[in-house]
């Protein structure tokens, strides 16, 4: 009975209207699985410049997607993309856009004043039943929350990049996330195809958690000189059976990234031996070298 009742309420109130703060990188690409998964999706962010990005992104990414479901089949190929793309609007109105939502995701900058000031604003504006989440890597959802008198609709949902391949969703819930919006997101994700898996608001959820650690200790071994990068990345790839060895990694992430997130947790525990800074990745970020982005992190790539 208890599951009947969960499964009609949330039929109930299926998220049709999705706003995504944010068109950057994550942002782009969680409105992607949305629209190609025919919901109504605004994107939303500052500069139009980077929607227009955002939007021609989306595109070409479809394009290759269409390809490989309909192979034989152009003309249902060029109606997947054109519907999908139907699904998408623009916006930098981020008050307006919220208006008929249903679900507003923020994958906006990585600070916390600046999260909690744009949910303040949008808390005043969005109809009662939208749900808010962030996308956010490192910080509490908790703290993001506060700024809001919605926090029993708030959640954190984070996605892995690229999203339209990556199929993981974590989805956190604050002590006061209520059951019907941790069921609504919950059946969200799967409806964009993504495996949902749930962690209490903890830093780096789960993936994060282990993974960030994991490679500031690779680093650390590199540092004491007992391996090299490469061998390093071998034994991961080969002994372990991980598809991208740690240094590899980093340099995909981008060593900017990981840097942000390990001071950020080194300052909230500094106990934590694990959360210790790491002069190597210190260093090189001084010096530019951020990873596959900037051309050269632990190993150099060809400038695309
Ligand atoms: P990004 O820098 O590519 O995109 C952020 C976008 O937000 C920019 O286009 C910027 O113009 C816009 N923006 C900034 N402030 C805004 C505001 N007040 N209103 C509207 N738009 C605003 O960043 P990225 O990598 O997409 O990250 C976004 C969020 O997703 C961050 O919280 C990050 O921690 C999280 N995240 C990032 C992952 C990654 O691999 N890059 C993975 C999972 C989560």
């Amino acid at each position: 009975f208890r599951r009947n009742l969960i499964t009609s309420n949330s039929t109930q109130m299926a998220i049709k209207n999705v706003v995504v703060i944010g068109g950057g990188l994550m942002g782009s690409g969680i409105a992607q699985v949305a629209a190609q998964n025919g919901q109504n999706v605004t994107i939303v962010d500052l500069d139009q410049k980077v929607l227009d990005k955002a939007k021609n992104s989306i595109n070409i990414s479809l394009q290759r997607i269409a390809k490989k479901l309909f192979k034989d089949d152009s003309v249902k190929a060029e109606k997947f993309l054109s519907d999908s793309m139907a699904h998408v609007t623009l916006s930098t109105n981020p008050e307006q856009a919220v208006n008929q939502s249903d679900l507003v995701v923020e994958a906006i900058v990585e600070k916390l004043n600046i999260k909690q000031k744009l949910f303040q604003t949008l808390d005043a504006v969005a109809p009662t039943h939208t749900v808010f989440a962030s996308n956010t890597s490192s910080l509490p959802i908790g703290e993001i929350a506060q700024s809001t008198n919605r926090k029993d609709r708030f959640v954190g949902l984070h996605f892995f990049n690229p999203v339209p391949v990556m199929k993981l969703l974590e989805v956190i819930r604050i002590p006061e996330t209520s059951d019907d919006t941790y069921n609504l997101v919950m059946e969200w994700g799967k409806s964009i195809g993504k495996q949902t898996v749930t962690c209490k608001d903890t830093p780096g959820f789960i993936v994060n958690r282990l993974l960030v650690p994991y490679m500031m200790e690779a680093v650390r071994l590199l540092e004491r000189g007992d391996a090299t990068a490469r061998d390093i990345d071998t034994a991961m790839k080969l002994g372990a059976g991980y598809p991208m060895g740690p240094f590899e990694l980093l340099d995909y992430v981008g060593l900017d990234t990981s840097k942000f997130i390990i001071e950020g947790w080194a300052e909230k525990f500094p106990e934590n031996p694990l959360f210790k800074p790491v002069p190597t990745l210190n260093r090189l970020v001084e010096e530019g070298k951020l990873g596959m982005k900037t051309g050269e992190g632990f190993y150099k790539y060809q400038k695309k």
